[in-house]
Parts: structure tokens; sequence; C-alpha cells
């Protein structure tokens, strides 16, 4: 089985956790291929795409967003994961719940428009001070915000299986049953 791994990444934060991802499939499902969106032509040779990117402004980056759209008709016929990163993790701890489950309905509310997905994950990634507007910047640190690399790589981890373990399921038992071997 081939699967793609794509990333869109304004600073890097995705485009690793999008490695760790593909890293870790191909131990159990061999070839896994990882990919920047704007280095893929096409889908059609890929059993199965996990697609992510950084959020700004609420929303995942252009070339994310034209690389879901331009695949959208092959996209649907395999199946689909997606993940988003962003910044939930530096907020106050008693909004960061919120924030992530909001974040992930107005997100997955895009994206399911154009693709259904197996799935649509929130990471927190790396944010720094310099990357918050300065008006902001004081009143989110006298709030409780913080910043740096608020990544958890275990919910990374365990992400990546639960979805090798749906692909590595019999092609029987998949509810796309779209899955070739
Ligand atoms: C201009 C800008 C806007 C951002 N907007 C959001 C946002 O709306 N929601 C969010 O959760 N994170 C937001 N972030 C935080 C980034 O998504 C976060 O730092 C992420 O780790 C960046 O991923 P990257 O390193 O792959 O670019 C923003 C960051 C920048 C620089």
């Amino acid at each position: 089985m081939t699967v793609l791994v794509a990333y869109a990444s304004a600073f890097g934060s995705s485009r690793e956790i999008a490695q760790h991802v593909a890293s870790r499939m191909a131990v159990a499902l061999g070839e896994v291929e990882c990919r920047s969106v704007e280095e893929v032509e096409a889908v059609s040779g890929y059993e199965a795409v996990v697609v992510g990117s950084a959020i700004h402004n609420q929303a995942w980056l252009q070339p994310a967003l034209l690389f879901f759209n331009g695949h959208a008709d092959e996209l649907a016929t395999r199946p689909v994961w997606a993940f988003s990163v962003g910044m939930a993790d530096a907020l106050p701890r008693p909004f960061r719940k919120r924030g992530s489950a909001l974040q992930q309905e107005r997100l997955a509310g895009v994206l399911v428009k154009e693709v259904p997905l197996r799935g649509h994950k929130i990471f927190s990634g790396v944010y720094k001070a310099g990357q918050m507007p300065a008006p902001l910047l004081m009143l989110f640190r006298l709030i409780g915000g913080r910043f740096g690399d608020l990544r958890d790589w275990a919910a990374v981890d365990g992400w990546a299986d639960q979805i090798t373990g749906q692909l590595a399921k019999p092609a029987s038992s998949t509810s796309a049953g779209s899955i070739a071997r």
C-alpha cells in the first residue's frame, strides 16, 4: 500500500508532524511518502491520503486549500484523514479545550464540504512570541498564554497508530471498501 502524507507549513512544525506521522505509519504499512502539498501533482497513485496544514487566521494555508480543492474528486474516492496545526495549547488553560473544539468545528466544516474525511485532528505546533502581533503580546502573557514547542508527540503517535490500524484491516472490514491490496 502506498500512502501519501502531504503537508503545508509556514515555519516547519507542521512539516515535522507530517514527517513523524509518515515514519511511524511506514513501520507497519511499508511505503509511505511524505511531501509538501506543492510537490504533489496527483493523488491517483496513492491508496490513502493524510493531509495537514498549519492554521493561520482560523484557516488552512492557501497551498493546502488549493491541494484539497484541486484534488477533491480523487480524494473523495479514497480514505482521507486531515490534521491541522495551531496554537490551542498556548491559550490559558481554561480556554484550551474550547479553543480547540471551536477550531475543529470551523475547519472540519470547510474541509468536509469538499471531501468526506475519516478523521480530522487538531495538534498544537510551535508558537513563538514573535509570531503574535505586538499589541496582543502583553495581554496574552498576562492572562496566562504561553509560547514554545507545544507539540504532544504521544498524541501524534496515537493518531498515526489509529490510522495505521484502520488501513491495516482487511479490505472487507473497512467502511469505504476502497483500500486496494
Ligand atoms: C500569522 C499567523 C496566524 C496564526 N493564526 C492561528 C489561528 O488562527 N489559530 C491557531 O490555532 N493558530 C494560529 N497560528 C499559530 C500557528 O498555527 C502555529 O504556530 C503552528 O505551529 C504553525 O505551524 P508551522 O510551524 O507548520 O507553520 C498563527 C500563526 C501565525 C504566524
